[in-house]
C-alpha cells in the first residue's frame, strides 16, 4: 500500500558560507547548489528511495522550477498524479544559508503551495483511501492540513504530522487526533510554550501533548537521536556520531525512512531506530534529497559503520 505525502514542494537554492552577512553587507560565499526540495517532497523522495510506494499530493508554479519538480519525482518513482501547476503563481522556493559549523538558515516562500486546498483532498479520496498513511508538515495552509487529518481518522488510515516549521497558529488538538506527531525539540517548544532544555523537560512538554490523547509522540533531538512517548512509556533510542557537513533536510530523511519503516511492517521502535541512521547518514551529505540514500546505499553505509 502507498504512503500518501499531503505537502509542499520547493526550488532550495543553497549558498555555503563561512559568515553570514549583517545588514548592508555584502560578502563571498563558497559555492553555490540548486535542488529539489521542500519538506513534504522530501519526505516522499525519501521514503520512495527506501522503496516504499508514494503517492505525493502538492503544487507547484507556473515556472520553470515546476517542470524540475515534477521531474524530479518522476525520477524517483513519485506518483505525481495530485502535482498539479497553479497559473500565474509562482513555484515554492526556499533560499538557504549553510554556514561553518554546517548549521543552516532558511527562508521559505511558500507561493503555489498555499494553493493546496482542502477541496483538493476530496477530489483524491478515492486514492488517498487506498494508502496506508498520511504524512503532512506545515508548508501548506493549514486548513488543508486539519481536512487531511479529519479524513484520516474518518476513514481509518493512519496520520502522521510533522509540525515543521514551528508554527503557534497550529490548533493543538488537530494535531493529537494524529497517530503519530513528530515536531523537532524547537517545535515541541513553540507549540507548547514549556521549556526542552533537559531530556525530562522535554519528556514534561511532550507529557502535556499526551494527556490530551495523542497516541505517539516522537521527538526528534538531531544528533543526540529521538525520544518516543507513547501511553506511559518513554524510550531514548541514541544516533550514531557522524561527521556533519549540511544538516539541511535531516528532520525530512528521518519521516520519509520511518514511514517507510512503518509501511514495510517494522515495529515503532525499530522503525525510529533505523530512521535515525538514516538522518544521521543523510548529514554527512550536502543538499537535502541529494544527500538521501538508496535502500542499497544505506544498508553499505550501515556495515561500513558497523
Ligand atoms: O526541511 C528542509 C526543507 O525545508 C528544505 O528543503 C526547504 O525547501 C524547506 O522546505
Ligand atoms: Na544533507
Amino acid at each position: 500500500m502507498k504512503i500518501a505525502v499531503i505537502g509542499s514542494c520547493m526550488v532550495d537554492l543553497i549558498a555555503y558560507t563561512d559568515t553570514v552577512p549583517k545588514a548592508g553587507e555584502t560578502l563571498v560565499a563558497k559555492e553555490f547548489a540548486m535542488g529539489c526540495g521542500g519538506k513534504g517532497a522530501n519526505q516522499a523522495v525519501a521514503a520512495s528511495k527506501l522503496g516504499a510506494e508514494v503517492l505525493m499530493m502538492g503544487r507547484v508554479g507556473d515556472d520553470a522550477f515546476a517542470d524540475n519538480t515534477l521531474a524530479n519525482f518522476e525520477k524517483y518513482g513519485v506518483s505525481t498524479e495530485h502535482v498539479s501547476k497553479v497559473p500565474g503563481v509562482s513555484s515554492g522556493v526556499a533560499p538557504i544559508w549553510v554556514d561553518a559549523d554546517s548549521q543552516n538558515r532558511i527562508l521559505i516562500i511558500p507561493g503555489a503551495n498555499m494553493h493546496l486546498l482542502p477541496a483538493d483532498i476530496t477530489a483524491a479520496k478515492d486514492q488517498l483511501k487506498q494508502c496506508s498513511m498520511i504524512i503532512l508538515q506545515l508548508e501548506i495552509p493549514l486548513e488543508t492540513v486539519y481536512a487531511a487529518i479529519e479524513f484520516g481518522n474518518a476513514n481509518g488510515i493512519p496520520v502522521l504530522l510533522n509540525p515543521a516549521p514551528a508554527s503557534t497558529e497550529l490548533n493543538i488538538d488537530y494535531a493529537c487526533r494524529c497517530d503519530y506527531f513528530v515536531p523537532n525539540e524547537t517545535e515541541l517548544e513553540i507549540l507548547t510554550g514549556m521549556p526542552v532544555d533537559t531530556e525530562d523537560q522535554i519528556a514534561q512538554a511532550a507529557g502535556s501533548l499526551l494527556a490530551k490523547g495523542l497516541k505517539n509522540l516522537i521527538v526528534t533531538l538531531g544528533d543526540k537521536g529521538a525520544l518516543w512517548m507513547h501511553g506511559g512509556e518513554r524510550r531514548h533510542i541514541t544516533a550514531p556520531s557522524v561527521g556533519a557537513v549540511d544538516t539541511t533536510g535531516a528532520g525530512d530523511a528521518f519521516i520519509g525512512c520511518f514511514a517507510a519503516e512503518l509501511a514495510a511492517g517494522t515495529e515503532v521502535e525499530a522503525a525510529i531506530g533505523r530512521a535515525v541512521s538514516y538522518a544521521s547518514h543523510s548529514v554527512t551529505g550536502k543538499g537535502t534529497q541529494t544527500s538521501y540514500a538508496t535502500a542499497d546505499e544505506f544498508s553499505q553505509w550501515q556495515t561500513a559503520a558497523g
